[in-house]
């Protein structure tokens, strides 16, 4: 009997806990997108941020990528996209000077972080995943 309350305890602490660690990863999230993608994307992911206006190629929505790839959000490829392996003209990829991508190393593994070598990789992971999901979480 006390077994089984405390079983079912240990599920609503641990379900809400996962609720409130999503809830987190999203915001954490947010700010990666607000901080490195914005400005052309847009605030609410629509293609319009400020920067757009003066760019010669239009700038994606990116509230439609699930839409585009048959409902299924494309996490490998958005993920690609950020970590720079899929060379992304606008972003500027093809800069042979490294300064490139327009977000610097926010989401490269040689990101200057105070926390080691095998700290700066995850908090680089932890960005480049918060940042992927939130963009799951904005799609129509
Ligand atoms: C300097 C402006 C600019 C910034 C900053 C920028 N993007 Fe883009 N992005 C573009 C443009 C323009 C395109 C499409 C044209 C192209 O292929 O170059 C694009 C394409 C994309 C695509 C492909 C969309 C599709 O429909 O295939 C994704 C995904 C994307 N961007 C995500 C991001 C994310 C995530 C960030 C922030 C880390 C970001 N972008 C920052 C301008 C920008």
């Amino acid at each position: 009997m006390l077994i089984r309350k405390l079983l079912g305890m240990a599920l609503v602490i641990s379900s809400s806990l996962l609720i409130g660690g999503s809830a987190i990863a999203e915001d954490v999230g947010h700010n990666e997108y607000m901080t490195a993608c914005a400005v052309c994307h847009g605030q609410d992911g629509l293609g319009n941020g400020p920067l757009s206006y003066y760019l010669t190629v239009e700038v994606p929505d990116l509230t439609t990528l699930s839409q585009q790839n048959g409902g299924e959000f494309p996490m490998l490829e958005i993920i690609q996209v950020i970590d720079g392996r899929s060379g992304i003209r606008s972003h500027g990829e093809a800069d042979p000077s490294g300064l490139m991508p327009v977000w610097g190393d926010r989401f490269s593994d040689t990101a200057k972080e105070d926390v080691g070598f095998y700290g700066a990789e995850l908090v680089v992971r932890g960005r480049i995943l918060t940042l992927a999901e939130y963009l799951q979480s904005i799609q129509k």
